[in-house]
């Protein structure tokens, strides 16, 4: 058990240190970074989808005045390591997906780059390629293991007896799309080669991680660790794609490899993302329930097929919250990979609970509607004393009081069995549960310093627009014990102590645990009136650590959809969250990471969908103004809640975790609702009017 900071800055809803320098556009992201005569880089992409790249004729290129090199497969430096297939840019002709990089332009500006890129003519051996996911293609096969590590497939019991003799059985598929991550701030790097320098390569890059990033990079390039630096103080998001670098980091450094002395800035369009910086799968859940009369599980199962490239794998962990959300003596899960001629899936908030939460807790819906029985009630009976999968007591649960304060906050009690009618409009209530682990990460270090009267701490945190600047100051200043006004926190540098990735929702549990290492071991060092220079650091290895408890945060969402009778329009007027994430650090930025959250479940129930063209191998919609997202006229009343819960397992703050498990459950809860209003139910996303109207004449 840990003794909690005890909170005095903790919990105050600061406002964000970085605001008024993003309101006054002051803050520099990656390819504003203000550099002496920079140039301009654009990417020339594959356009098949498999095959080789047989010649590049450059000549048209390079013959534009302002042209400063043109990098292709066969002119491109060799690379100190081509180990992952993804960051191996520029080393074979060949081609595995369409879009995959195949070449780079430098120009004095950035238009003269694009049309110089414009102007490369490519010639391929076009062979036949293979993007069609489905659950009946007989190569699909079981991974080593699944996204963070977790097994691939897990039995206990016997579902198939289950499902047998069970008084209730739900036998039903459900899938999500394929998504993208669109953060506001595209991809962007600022690269510098400076062979004279002790810092050889400086980026300036848009990144969840400064201290990965530079890790991904110096390996690839033959580089010591020292020789690079990257710098991020500001993102403009990144919700995964930037949790690791993708190839166009590699790229932006091979280009300013080819001119020394000379910055470079390379961003991605927005085009250019669908097919570069990862993507949800698509995911195909073909779920298992079988109940006794009263709700209790007898067997829950899920078999879960989804995609990844050929080159470079990427298993999507969508059977997981299955492991460990409900109560059931048997239970299944599996997941199956189909590998594909396709661009390569990787991060997107809350990979495998995100998709995960939307199956099960459909299927539980459909269970509920088949026994009669209240939804909020049947997930209550099913309630785990300890988690399932090992048998170990809960560091703090509390689903149940989510559930109950949700049903009381939105109104639940007043729900009939069916939805009511409100004029041409069709009326319905809905509910899904939320889950997402608590994790801190390995690796971490801060220091602590006493400089000019305030307390500095520095640790490469990144801050994606999360609120780090600000929550990592309230967390020192309770591990100093002094006022939040008097401490200073740098972050997003590899000057500063070696963090972690911001992801897995990890990063202020591990940055804090670092912080709040070096602030005791600088006051145990040098007291209550240090001296100017003072320095002591802490590493997370040193903070308390408990592997006796199963952590997780919870949560409860509710949500009114209205669907029109004549045209199946769906608006979701109201979207309640209630959390139990442990302590809230600062509430403020902490309702704006679940709300965001909530808002991109609503996405995902409503409106995202990468439409993947299988003739040709790319996503049709790459772009905004196909590519739908929730805007702020689609969002009605959006709220959330969380209880005061107290987590002594954790970590010395008691906090949880908040950046992705708003997503989870979401958009269930839209399409129970939907299924209460109409009694469509919908089990493959999104919730268009198309899959509606059908049901709706049958209404009428
Ligand atoms: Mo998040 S997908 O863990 O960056």
């Amino acid at each position: 058990m840990t003794e909690l900071l005890e909170p005095r800055a903790i919990g105050q809803s600061l406002v964000r240190r970085d605001g008024v320098a993003k309101v006054r556009g002051t803050a520099t992201y990656a390819f504003e970074t203000p550099v002496p005569h920079p140039a301009y880089a654009s990417v020339v992409q594959a356009t098949i989808a498999r095959g080789r790249v047989t010649a590049m004729d450059t000549t048209a290129a390079e013959a534009l005045d302002g042209v400063l090199t043109v990098l292709t497969p066969f002119n491109a430096e060799r690379l100190a390591s081509t180990e992952d297939w993804e960051y191996a840019v520029l080393q074979s002709p060949e081609v595995a997906f369409r879009g995959q990089l195949i070449g780079v332009v430098v120009a004095e500006t950035s238009e003269l780059a694009r049309q110089a890129a414009d102007a490369v003519h490519v010639t391929y051996a076009e062979q036949p390629h293979d993007s069609v996911l489905s659950a009946g293609r007989d190569d699909l096969y079981a991974p080593e293991q699944v996204n963070a590590g977790y097994e691939t497939d897990t039995a206990e019991g016997d579902v198939a007896a289950a499902m047998a003799t069970a008084h209730v059985t739900v036998e039903q598929t459900y899938e999500t799309a394929m998504y993208h991550n669109n953060p506001l701030e595209p991809h962007a790097t600022t690269a510098l080669w400076e062979p004279d320098g002790d810092v050889l390569l400086t980026l300036w890059d848009s990144t969840q991680g400064v201290h990965p990033d530079r890790a991904a990079v110096s390996e690839v390039f033959g580089l010591d660790k020292e020789q690079v630096r990257v710098v991020c103080p500001y993102v403009g998001g990144g919700f995964g794609s930037k949790g690791n670098p993708h190839a166009n980091v590699m790229l932006a450094t091979m280009a300013a490899r080819a001119l020394p002395g000379r910055a470079v800035k390379l961003a991605l369009t927005r085009q250019q993302m669908f097919f570069l910086v990862g993507y949800r799968t698509p995911t195909i859940q073909r779920m298992q329930l079988a109940a006794d009369r009263t709700g209790r599980l007898q067997a829950i199962a899920i078999d879960v097929v989804e995609q990844t490239s050929k080159v470079k794998e990427f298993a999507e962990q969508t059977g997981v919250p299955t492991r460990m959300m409900y109560a059931s003596p048997s239970r299944r899960t599996t997941h199956r990979l189909a590998a594909l001629d396709v661009p390569i899936p990787s991060w997107m908030r809350a990979p495998g609970e995100c998709p995960g939460m939307f199956g099960p807790e459909v299927a539980l819906d459909e269970l509920a509607n088949e026994l009669g029985i209240d939804p909020v009630q049947l997930r209550i009976v099913n309630e785990p004393p300890v988690d399932p999968e090992t048998g170990k007591p809960w560091s703090s649960r509390h689903l149940v009081e989510c559930l109950r304060e949700g049903a009381q906050r939105f109104g639940w009690d007043s729900r009939g069995a069916r939805g009511h009618r409100d004029g041409d409009w069709l009326v319905g209530l809905g509910v899904a549960s939320s889950v997402y682990p608590t994790m801190r990460q390995a690796t971490s270090t801060a220091s602590v310093r006493y400089e000019g009267g305030r307390y500095v701490a520095e640790i490469g945190a990144a801050d994606l627009g999360t609120g780090a600047w600000t929550v990592l100051p309230q967390i020192a200043a309770d591990a100093l014990g002094v006022d939040v006004a008097d401490v200073e926190v740098r972050i997003g540098d590899t000057r500063y102590p070696t963090a972690s990735v911001a992801g897995g929702s990890s990063g202020t549990n591990t940055w804090g645990s670092a912080i709040t290492v070096a602030a005791r071991e600088f006051r145990g060092k040098f007291g209550t009136d240090p001296r100017e220079g003072d320095q002591a650091s802490g590493d997370v290895d040193q903070a308390s650590t408990d592997s006796d408890h199963a952590a997780y945060a919870f949560g409860a969402q509710f949500a009114e959809v209205r669907v029109h009778a004549d045209t199946g329009e769906v608006r979701v007027p109201r979207l309640i969250g209630v959390f139990a994430a442990g302590r809230i650090i600062n509430p403020r930025t902490a309702r704006s990471q679940l709300i965001g959250g909530m808002t991109m479940g609503l996405s995902m129930a409503l409106h995202e969908n990468s439409v993947f063209d299988t003739r040709i191998g790319q996503v049709a919609n790459h772009d905004l103004g196909e590519y739908h997202i929730t805007v702020n006229a689609d969002v009605g009343e959006m709220a959330a809640h969380w209880l005061d819960e107290h987590d002594p397992w954790v970590n010395v703050m008691g906090s949880k975790g908040i950046g992705e498990i708003g997503i989870t459950g979401t958009a269930a809860a839209v399409v129970n609702a939907v299924h209460h209003a109409t009694g469509v139910r919908v089990r493959k996303l999104p919730v268009t009017l198309d899959k509606l109207l059908a049901g709706l004449d049958d209404l009428s």
